[in-house]
């Protein structure tokens, strides 16, 4: 069968929004941005105005330089919101909505965190808006980040296939993650809780079309990791096209990557991009730390 994947031209703008408070300076022609001229510590309020405006156009942002403590990092994830149920952990000692992803030099691992694309907990009734990753030891090489954007995605789609999936809505749930991670691993995969391993098992249905609260742009709602059926379809009708979604949404022409530093700090939006972070650096320490946002339904 011949492989269904665009040369996408003619519908690129990943172009800076004028601001005044900080700069912006794109990194893909599909998404992403660096920001400069600013400390997050001691972010005025237009400039996170400013800030949160790059966010929701280049659906990643990053910035350079920021060595900020658990507690920093917690303060400026709160301008964004209320902060979401993390499945996963419980958060570090004294900040338990700063998540520690670490991997250790000698750990040898087939099944790493975040290692298939996806976005954050979508199994939740209401998934995270925001992520915001803080880098404080990174390999010498390996280790990126690469995002993917949903909109762009669907904005590449032909009228037909938009049709159909316009009024569909995705299962997503963590089950299928699980059991091929601790098939992999030999060992139960860590939840926060057990009532936090039921509800992500169980997962919630979303559209799989989305419109973004604040631009109200679509965007589609599907990944590798997460989404397991399409309500109504079997699965023999459900996995082809959901196969053919994240393929076609992960093209290297819908994405960006960042090569980490240390005292980096990256942020995206989960509702307009999906991500990847392969395991691509046995023998190195790498030490984050995340903060996801609250979201709302899907709509
Ligand atoms: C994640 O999936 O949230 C982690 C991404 C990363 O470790 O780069």
């Amino acid at each position: 069968m011949r492989e269904v994947r665009l040369s996408p031209q003619g519908d690129f703008d990943n172009a800076a929004l004028p601001a005044q408070h900080i700069a912006v300076h794109p990194v893909s022609a599909a998404m992403g941005a660096e920001i400069t001229g600013v400390l997050l510590g001691s972010l005025s309020d237009a400039a996170f105005g400013e800030l949160r405006a790059a966010l929701w156009r280049h659906k990643m942002v990053f910035l350079r330089d920021q060595h900020l403590t658990h507690a920093e990092h917690e303060a400026f994830s709160a301008r964004f919101g209320p902060f979401a149920v993390d499945a996963y952990t419980q958060g570090v000692e004294g900040h338990r909505n700063v998540h520690p992803l670490i991997k250790e030099a000698d750990t040898r691992t087939k099944a790493l965190f975040g290692s298939g694309w996806h976005t954050d907990s979508p199994f939740l009734d209401e998934p995270p808006s925001v992520t915001i990753l803080r880098a404080v030891e990174v390999p010498p090489y390996g280790g990126d980040t690469t995002w993917a954007d949903t909109q762009l995605a669907w904005r590449m789609l032909s009228p037909a296939m938009q049709a159909m999936l316009r009024p569909l809505k995705v299962h997503m749930s963590a089950e299928a993650n699980m059991l091929t991670q601790e098939r992999i691993s030999g060992k139960p995969m860590a939840f926060a809780t057990e009532a936090r391993r039921v509800a992500a098992v169980q997962g919630n249905f979303h559209p799989l079309v989305r419109t973004h609260p604040y631009t109200g742009l679509p965007s589609l709602y599907v990944d590798e990791v997460y989404a397991v059926g399409i309500e109504g379809m079997t699965e023999a009708e459900s996995r082809p096209l959901l196969d053919f979604l994240t393929r076609h949404i992960t093209q290297a022409g819908f994405t960006c990557r960042l090569r980490w530093e240390p005292g980096m700090i990256a942020m995206w939006d989960n509702r307009a991009a999906l991500h990847l972070a392969p395991n691509d650096y046995d023998g190195f320490r790498r030490e984050m730390y995340r903060t996801t946002m609250a979201g709302e339904r899907r709509v």
